[in-house]
């Protein structure tokens, strides 16, 4: 059988064969047969807008691959920096290259002085950290002269270092901010995690991270660090595409985890749970679902089609970490959900599976992180994906500013009415 696609268009009468290639045709080759033909694909659910090299995911089998590494043993085995090195640089490091790039990282958590007294003090007393943190990555790019200098690679590595190193402490400083807390200034003593959890909790000179809550939060940073062509990375390439400086790019891929169909899923997930209230419930809220009324959320993927391999991961940290904190009440809840959701025939037609954000929610909870906090946890590691693809898109030839066609359904030219005869 031949690894080409044939497409005659029938109102000519010419014909093209185009090789397929990993499961893909270029979509060029419809220019061939008339280059004012276009395809409809709403949402790209047929389209790949990039050669990637960065994560494989095949959602059939729940496989998940960074650069080639099962998520499952970077997760036991990795650290979060590792991997965003890993990410970033296509391999793992050596010892000395890991040590380099620690320090790099390490050495630039601060943030300038007028980000927080003028720029973050300015918020709302109930701001959402979420808002909080897209505004404040977007406001940082204002801070280093070389931002919009991308052709150059060595500033283009300050700035995706600088990212990575002060994610966490945007995140930190818009939760104490939220608070009326004190601000904690980074400690480069600390690992990437612990210094995150330091910011976040530390009240007196007495607080020490507890290690296995450190590794749990390293697991859910691996696990969040990339997930190919999503909203949010898609935003990044689009944005980034018109040469726009990778801070502003970072900030229109936060926007887009934002949103509850995405990485705001795990806030929507813990305040589904509370609003069932009970075990027994679950029976009811499962029938409401399927008569339409909302969505599992927690529940589906437009990839997998079968177990999230991040959410079996996730599921053994969360017990790992309830073990230190005591058990969070909502996790029976869930258990029980799932376990009615994966028998039901609703579900398994429509190949609907507990996706990452099912379970991280209740280790986010019973880490101590308030509800509206938990989706900025998830644009810290992520932030690491973001570069690795706008790096990618940059120094891919076959890349040009972002621009799809539009199916136009408007009206035919007509004359203007003025408002008098309107
Ligand atoms: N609960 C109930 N029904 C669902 C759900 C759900 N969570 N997800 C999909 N469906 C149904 C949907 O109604 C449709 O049914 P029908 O064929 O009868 O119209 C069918 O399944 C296919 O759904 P879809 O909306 O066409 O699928 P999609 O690929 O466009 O959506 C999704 C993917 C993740 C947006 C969706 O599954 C969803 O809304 N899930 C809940 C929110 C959620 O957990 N999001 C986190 C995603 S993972 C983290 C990330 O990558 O951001």
């Amino acid at each position: 059988m031949a690894d080409t696609i044939t497409i005659t268009d029938d109102r000519t009468g010419k014909t093209v064969t185009i090789p397929i290639e990993g499961g893909v045709f270029p979509a060029s080759a419809l220019r061939e047969l008339d280059p004012s033909l276009f395809m409809y694909d709403p949402a790209y659910m047929s389209t790949a807008a990039c050669k990637s090299e960065i994560t494989y995911l095949d959602g059939g089998n729940g496989v998940l691959r960074y650069r080639g590494y099962p998520i499952e043993q970077l997760a036991e085995k990795s650290t979060y920096l590792e991997v965003a090195y890993l990410l970033i640089n296509g391999e793992l490091p050596t010892a000395e290259q890991l040590e380099t790039w620690t320090h790099e990282v390490t050495h630039h958590t601060f943030i300038h002085e007028n980000m927080r007294k003028r720029f973050v003090d300015g918020f709302h007393y109930d701001a959402h950290p979420m808002g909080m943190f897209i505004s404040s990555v977007a406001a940082l790019g204002t801070f280093y002269e070389g931002a919009k200098d991308i052709e150059n690679p060595d500033a283009r590595h300050r700035q995706i270092v600088r990212l990575i190193a002060k994610s966490p402490t945007l995140a930190a400083m818009a939760y104490r901010f939220s608070m009326g807390l004190p601000f904690i200034y980074p400690d480069n003593d600390l690992s990437y995690p612990a210094n995150f959890l330091n910011m976040m909790w530390k009240i007196g000179p007495d607080y020490e991270v507890d290690p296995r809550l450190e590794r749990a939060m390293e697991v859910l940073f691996i696990l969040h660090a990339d997930h190919e062509q999503n909203c949010g990375t898609t935003a990044m390439r689009v944005v980034g595409s018109s040469h726009a400086d990778p801070y502003s790019s970072a900030a229109a891929a936060a926007s887009a985890l934002y949103g509850p169909l995405h990485g705001g899923a795990n806030e929507a997930v813990v305040r589904m749970l509370a609003d069932i209230g009970s075990k027994d419930d679950v029976p009811a809220f499962i029938d409401s679902v399927k008569n339409g009324d909302g969505r599992l959320m927690g529940f589906g993927h437009r990839v997998y089609k079968n177990y999230d391999p991040r959410a079996t991961i996730i599921k053994q940290a969360a017990y790992d970490v309830f073990e230190v904190t005591g058990k969070n009440p909502l996790l029976d809840i869930a258990l029980a959900l799932e376990e009615v959701a994966l028998e039901d025939s609703y579900f398994v037609d429509r190949k609907l599976y507990p996706n990452v954000d099912f379970y991280s929610g209740l280790i986010y909870q019973a880490l101590g992180f308030p509800v509206d906090m938990f989706t900025v946890l998830f644009a810290i590691p992520r932030t690491v994906g973001w570069l690795a693809h706008w790096q990618e898109l940059l120094n891919d030839p076959a890349q040009k500013i972002s621009r799809p066609r539009q199916w136009y359904a408007g009206p035919d030219e007509r004359d203007y009415v003025t408002i008098a005869e309107r």
